[in-house]
């Protein structure tokens, strides 16, 4: 049994620097026709020159030639000019709250003072991609943002604004309500709630940010997903850390599931028996939204089996260890 997809999109990927990129880069980079690159490095990506060197640096790393990196500048305030440069080479901008999660130290701390950005954004149609969580309890972080979401989608009606890594239920509800939004969605977030993270022997390879939630936000996820949403789309959050910073007292936030994305979202979507919405989610909703024409890659997967590696470099993958029932044989 077969499954072709016609170039696969990771809509939203850490790839990190140095070491780590070069480990990293090329499972997405032989896998997907494409990814949303996060700018949260030890020095965000808030330049275009920045941007210019790390894009040049991942695609080295890649090694593919068909593969785009879709860029993404940290957001700050951004003047006219500076917005007008970086258009044709960013596919949108990232918000952090300052502090929310790793290296978002520089992010927003001041939510009056965004506006005229987010103004001069929707009048040049560059897309705000959003990390939305408040500093509230950790389970209803995602919720309490939503109130900001409500504000920016309702002053800035034309602003294409992506929810990025949605967890719950109220978040696919608020997306109903207006047509400016998108989301994308983890594979991990589809696959375990806040009781394979805590709730037997305590594990740090589970813990992301945002923290997986209950059994019933999983299952709004997945009836949103399988029922072909035209507005969810695939974002691994693929977020590598090194061994010795997920085993420790101090755990980093991330899950790294590049080397597994396609492969578990097949045995997912089998699962529910919606393989026929698998090129859906993993890349026309996004061509659709993000308006964009990915370079051509055919990715087949077939029903072979395999087991997820214990480690790739230092980085322990999602999954590891694990025998997965699909694997991806052929890219062109
Ligand atoms: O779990 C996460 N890890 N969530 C994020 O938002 C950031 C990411 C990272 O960069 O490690
Ligand atoms: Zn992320």
């Amino acid at each position: 049994m077969k499954i072709v997809l016609q170039s696969p999109l990771d809509m939203h990927l850490h790839l990190r620097e140095n070491t780590m990129l070069q480990t990293v880069a090329p499972y997405t980079c032989r896998t997907f026709a494409g990814a949303v690159i996060m700018p949260n490095l030890v020095s965000p990506v808030d330049s275009l020159e920045k941007l210019r060197r790390y894009k040049d640096e991942i695609m080295k790393a890649g090694k593919s030639d068909t593969f785009a990196a879709y860029m993404t500048l940290f957001f700050r305030k951004y003047t006219r000019e500076e917005l007008a440069q970086a258009k044709k080479e960013i596919i949108g901008i990232k918000l952090y709250p300052a502090g929310i999660t790793t290296r978002s130290e520089s992010g927003v701390s001041n939510f009056d003072e965004i506006d005229e950005t987010l103004s001069l954004m929707e009048e040049m149609e560059i897309p705000l991609l959003v990390h939305g969580e408040s500093n509230g309890f950790v389970l209803d972080r995602e919720t309490e943002f939503l109130s900001m979401y409500q504000r920016l989608a309702e002053a800035f009606p034309k602003l294409h604004i992506v929810m990025e890594h949605i967890t719950t239920a109220a978040a696919v509800d608020f997306i109903d309500r207006y047509p400016n939004v998108s989301a994308t969605v983890t594979l991990h977030h589809l696959l375990i709630t806040l009781d394979d993270v805590i709730g037997g022997l305590l594990d740090p390879d589970l813990f992301c940010k945002p923290i997986a939630k209950r059994p019933e936000d999983r299952l709004r996820l997945r009836e949103a997903v399988f029922s072909g949403h035209g507005r969810i789309m695939f974002g691994s959050d693929s977020a590598p850390h090194p061994r010795h910073k997920k085993e420790c007292c101090g755990c980093a936030a991330g899950i790294f599931s590049a080397p597994v994305a396609l492969p578990m979202l097949a045995e997912l979507f089998e699962e529910a028996g919606r393989l026929d919405l698998l090129q859906h989610f993993t890349s026309d909703i996004a061509c659709r939204r993000y308006g964009i024409q990915p370079p051509q890659k055919t990715v087949t997967l077939e029903k072979k089996s395999w087991t997820v590696p214990e480690l790739c470099g230092t980085v322990k993958p999602f999954g590891a260890g694990r025998q997965l029932r699909w694997s991806v044989t052929e890219t062109v």
